[in-house]
């Protein structure tokens, strides 16, 4: 069943779990995150990154990605991610995205603002707006390696929430997207000063690399929703690349290759959905 994501974020947190979002550029990969959080009786976010939904069919996988999420058995959301594309949003909503993360964090703290506001003035007061900030480096479709700069400022984020109308807040707490240049490094700090200062639930970015007993620690801070990319897309690339020939000379095999794909998906959403609890 779709849910909002704030209300099942919020859940998740009240039962000691966050909720997973992973990145999906395609449906094998959202069938396997969908069908490992009905095995695990877990919410799940299916996220769309912009690069995807600008493309020829993205706009046509979010709303597959709905139909998946419709006929689930546990809540799923379906998110735009890092969008600052007003177009894309209106877009991405239409064809059936129910949350958006409208991304004006490389602007100035009052452009960052206005953005979220103009957001939510074109997609109205049904879907569930997450913005971001602090600046979190890194791309986010290729993993190249990142050092975390710009943190979230604590004392910015009361008037931010308060300005903006925000369901949900991305920091940047040491937080990379892509892989982390030496260990990842999560300033407790700032987090807990963030949590002491907001109103709604908090989101990290860039969970790939960092440990689960870390992530699992987060939940205590007020994390409630935490995205995945890199790990997962890792392990699909790396089965695929050793599966490719002996598929092949499997009578080309296909149904066989999208099989060892969903395993390898379904291991990584497996390891999330355990270290996203609170210890
Ligand atoms: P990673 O690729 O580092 O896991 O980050 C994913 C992410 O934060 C998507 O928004």
């Amino acid at each position: 069943m779709l849910k909002p994501m704030n209300q099942m974020v919020a859940e998740a947190i009240a039962a000691g779990h966050a909720v997973p979002a992973f990145t999906c550029y395609d449906f094998t990969t959202a069938l396997a995150m969908v069908a490992e959080a009905e095995a695990q009786q877990r919410a799940v976010i299916l996220n769309v990154a912009p690069k995807t939904a600008g493309s020829a069919s993205g706009l046509r996988l979010i709303t597959a990605l709905r139909a998946l999420g419709e006929q689930a058995s546990i809540p799923v959301a379906v998110q735009l991610d890092h969008a600052s594309d007003e177009q894309l949003i209106v877009r991405a909503v239409r064809a059936g995205a129910t949350a958006v993360l409208a991304d004006g964090s490389a602007g100035t703290l009052e452009a960052n603002i206005a953005f979220v506001q103009q957001v939510r003035s074109l997609v109205g007061p049904d879907i569930v707006m997450e913005a971001e900030l602090g600046a979190l480096p890194g791309n986010e479709d290729k993993a190249f390696e990142q050092m975390a700069s710009q943190l979230t400022d604590p004392a910015q984020v009361a008037g931010f929430l308060a300005g903006s109308g925000a369901d949900l807040l991305a920091v940047a707490i040491g937080n990379v997207h892509g892989r982390y240049k030496g260990e990842p490094k999560i300033h407790w700090e700032v987090l807990e000063a963030i949590q002491a200062a907001s109103t709604v639930p908090l989101v990290l970015h860039g969970a790939s690399g960092i440990a689960p007993a870390d992530l699992s620690r987060t939940i205590a801070y007020g994390v409630g929703k935490v995205n995945l990319n890199t790990e997962l897309r890792t392990a699909v690339l790396s089965t695929l690349s050793g599966q490719l020939e002996p598929r092949r000379e499997d009578g080309q095999n296909m149904l066989g290759l999208l099989g060892d794909w969903e395993r390898a998906a379904t291991e990584v959403a497996a390891a999330t959905f355990t270290a996203l609890v609170a210890k």
